[in-house]
């Protein structure tokens, strides 16, 4: 298996690619002075499979139609098998039409990465609340992988809190509390969102119903698989502060990181953020490489 490093991903690449002994693609990406691209692929792909590593933030739809370009000249090339390594899938949020006439982005972008040739798909910890799983958006096989594992790994060797609770900031994060309670040996629970929808719009309210969990003294680890604006985290923190957390962190797969995040959530008590490289940042501590290139060496 061949890996290839979109513009958005290249370190990611270069990771999995070292993870499987090997280096990535020669890729040769320009731009024009109109803004057009120049694509070239230096490697002989004939016959075999070539995995496209593109994550998509910031800039998600230049990365989709780079993807897409990508995935469309390999083909032409005779590569055997194209899988798309998505770490981070944007517009999976909308992934169901709240009101007539929406956009459903998700299913729209899964159609295009299979006209282009792709012939399966890998997600990392993928936002689809109200569908589930990654492999009802594409028709062909697609499988989400998770970093918590990995998240919680670090937790427990590097953070090392003491008396943990771990805390998911809604009922759609409890799985991820889940697994990082499992790698800390604590116990976990979550808040509840509810989420207030206006046409255009949507508004949260966070609402902590933990029974008899206690948080005094207690160092509280905070998972969830985003952190955008960071207000989800700093209210979830501020709750658990009032209650009397001692030191609190945060485990989050991908860092979209809008301006003022960071700040926000470090306004709110909490002393380390720690993310993934699904979208290279500051906080980027953790690789997803090893669980990519374990999943991709069972495609080889
Ligand atoms: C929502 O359901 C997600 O799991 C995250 O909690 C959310 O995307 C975080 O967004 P923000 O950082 O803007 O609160």
């Amino acid at each position: 298996m061949i890996i290839l490093g979109g513009s958005a991903s290249t370190g990611l690449a270069e990771r999995v690619a070292k993870e499987l002994g090997q280096k990535p693609a020669e890729v040769e990406i320009k731009r024009f002075p109109d803004g057009e691209k120049y694509i070239r692929i230096h490697d002989d792909v004939k016959d075999k499979g070539v995995a496209i590593i593109q994550s998509l933030y910031r800039t998600p739809d230049e990365y989709i139609f780079e993807y897409l370009i990508i995935a469309d000249t390999l083909r032409d090339m005779g590569a055997s098998s194209i899988v798309g390594v998505i770490p981070y899938l944007a517009y999976a949020r909308q992934d169901s039409r709240f009101y007539p006439g929406e956009a459903l982005t998700s299913a729209s972008v899964a159609k295009l990465f299979e006209a282009a040739g792709t012939t399966s798909v890998l997600t990392i910890d993928c936002h689809l609340h109200r569908l589930g799983d990654v492999s009802k958006v594409f028709k062909v096989p697609a499988r989400n992988l998770s970093a918590m594992p990995s998240l919680g790994k670090y937790a427990r060797d590097i953070l090392r809190p003491k008396n943990p609770i771990v805390v998911a900031p809604d009922e759609e994060a409890e799985q991820w509390a889940g697994t990082v309670a499992k790698e800390l040996g604590a116990e976990h629970t979550h808040f509840t969102k509810r989420r207030i929808r206006e046409e255009g719009q949507t508004s949260s309210r966070l609402e902590l119903d933990t029974g008899k969990t206690e948080f005094k003294g207690r160092d509280v680890v905070f998972t969830d698989d985003i952190i955008s604006t960071g207000a989800t985290i700093a209210g979830a923190a501020k709750a658990c502060k009032k209650k009397g957390a001692r030191r609190m962190f945060v485990l989050a797969t991908h860092p979209v990181l809008a301006e003022g995040a960071i700040k926000r959530i470090r306004a709110s008590g909490i002393s380390k953020i720690i993310a993934t490289d699904t979208i290279p940042s500051a906080i980027s501590k953790v690789s997803v490489a090893p669980v990519l290139s374990a999943a991709l060496r069972n495609t080889l």
